[in-house]
């Protein structure tokens, strides 16, 4: 038996297992899992179809953000904080070396800046929290795209809001394209699906649930997955090579990405463009902020068939394992629906030699940090308050590092508490050297140059860091959305 419709009802069930919730799934084991939300994932009636993002380029772009009304499938409409009208947000196109000249105009009803996720322009144009703009104002970005290609995106980034922006849509997909890319012939036009992958909270009536008091220990953990902007999404396809553009722009949920016909994916780039080698996995962790960029291939598929992506049920080691206080991460979700429609001949192959690594070498690390994600208590209770780095909240005005300009350092992330952490650096990419503890290894999605590194209860994760695009004042993150808006950022100088 399938629940909806792709992932098998045992691999539900083994994934409570593994949770610790024995074999019983029903309402009230769901329950404890949301504590001031009870939503159940409804069966999948209907697919909605999947809607395609029309790329705009950014030079003299206008983009203004207001409250608004956007179909999510189901023949619901929802209420949304939207950029242009547009759910996601538009999906900008740009090639290397072009101009980004972008307004934004604020018309919500709180201060609003946009941070390009992945890109490394000036301090100004990166859209750190203290340069949020209020209802009425705008915020000019000019800024030359220096970076390579590769799947990047962009959200608001206003302090303490981030997670809830996120959330009512003010996040969207952008894609760098440079020659070096182009020399592959990838997938392109139809076969090229930027997809943006999130969860939200949905009603048993397939309304989306507002956004208010998450539990900001966890993060914010939807119920329903959306892609595009639209539940349950279903996608036409050809039996052909399909290049597939994936982010994960959740608040906190990690995904475990598969396809339920136990073929392969081909993973050829993450956050920082192409990696140098093609592998072939059975999945993929991509957690928020994180960007996959994977070949599918539908070649023997049959015209008829149904192709399912969902997130694999999977347990976290030193998550919280206690029946009482459950982690929520890890419970399986149907994503999308790929219907296989024309027979056609496709004889495009899948590169294995991709794009040579050029990023830092650890042997020429001069200096080493170390940040510890930590979480500080209530003196009474004892129960966890919120997350921190280096026992720090995040305040605009204080300096937490001072990184010289040009210098390779190592950089040593410790996790100490029982919940998971995608920490993300701003300005630059980095290497994953190494991790210690929990899963004891760089994963195979993990090469090339990243800019967001999932980091499990007690990993200890080594990476290659160097500053090489600009000065300024910068933040490093964790990427739970929720952790970000409670503090667990700090402000990084490169000087
Ligand atoms: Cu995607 Cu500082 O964020
Ligand atoms: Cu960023
Ligand atoms: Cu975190």
């Amino acid at each position: 038996m399938k629940i909806n419709g792709g992932i098998s009802r045992r691999e539900v069930l083994q994934g409570l297992t593994a949770l610790g919730l024995g074999s019983t799934l029903n309402q009230s084991v769901y329950g404890q899992f949301f504590d001031k939300w009870s939503g159940v994932a409804r069966p999948v009636e209907t697919w909605n179809p999947l809607r395609h993002l029309s790329a705009v380029r950014p030079d003299k772009l206008t983009l203004r953000a207001a409250v608004g009304t956007t179909d999510v499938g189901n023949g619901e409409k929802g209420t949304a904080w939207l950029l242009n009208q547009s759910l996601p947000s538009p999906f900008i196109r740009v090639h290397r070396g072009e101009k980004m000249r972008v307004k934004l105009e604020n018309e919500l009803p709180e201060p609003l800046i946009l941070h390009w996720h992945g890109l490394t322009p000036p301090e100004a144009m990166d859209g750190h929290p203290r340069l949020a703009v209020y209802k009425g104002s705008s915020y000019q970005y000019d800024f030359t795209v220096e970076n390579a290609a590769s799947t990047y995106w962009y959200h608001s980034h206003t302090h303490h809001r981030v997670g809830k922006h996120a959330y009512f849509g003010v996040a969207g997909m952008l894609i760098v394209d440079d020659e070096e890319e182009e020399k592959f012939r990838l997938p392109s036009g139809k076969r090229e699906v930027p997809l943006v992958l999130q969860d939200r909270r949905v009603d048993s009536s397939g309304v989306i649930v507002p956004y208010e008091n998450p539990d900001t220990m966890e993060g914010l953990i939807g119920n329903e997955p959306f892609g595009n902007g639209v539940n349950y999404p279903t996608l036409d396809v050809d039996t052909a090579l399909y290049r597939f553009r994936i982010l994960n722009g959740s608040n906190a949920r990690i995904f475990r990405l598969a396809r339920d016909d136990g073929k392969k994916i081909y993973l050829i780039g993450n956050d920082g463009g192409l990696m140098e080698r093609t592998v072939a996995v059975d999945y993929i962790d991509i957690a928020p902020g994180e960007r996959s960029d994977v070949l599918l291939d539908f070649r023997d598929a049959r015209p008829g068939d149904k192709i399912h992506l969902g997130s694999r049920a999977f347990f976290i080691k030193d998550g919280l394992a206690k029946p009482d206080d459950l982690n929520r991460q890890g419970y399986p979700m149907e994503l999308m629906e790929l219907v296989v429609k024309n027979r056609v001949r496709d004889r495009r192959f899948i590169p294995d030699i991709l794009r040579p690594y050029k990023g830092p070498d650890p042997a020429d690390a001069v200096r080493e940090r170390t940040f510890r994600l930590t979480s500080n208590r209530d003196r009474d209770t004892r129960t966890m308050m919120r997350h921190q780095i280096n026992n720090k909240t995040f305040r605009f005005g204080r300096i937490d590092e001072e990184v010289p300009f040009g210098d390779t350092e190592i950089w040593t992330i410790i996790n100490e508490n029982n919940f998971s952490h995608p920490m993300h650096l701003h300005a630059t990419h980095f290497r994953v050297l190494s991790r210690r503890g929990g899963r004891n290894q760089v994963m195979p999605w993990e090469g090339g140059l990243k800019d967001t590194v999932l980091i499990h209860p007690k990993e200890e994760v080594r990476l290659a860091v160097r500053f090489t695009a600009h000065p300024g004042l910068f933040l490093l993150h964790c990427h739970n959305l929720e952790h970000e808006d409670t503090g667990m950022m700090l402000n990084i100088l490169v000087v």
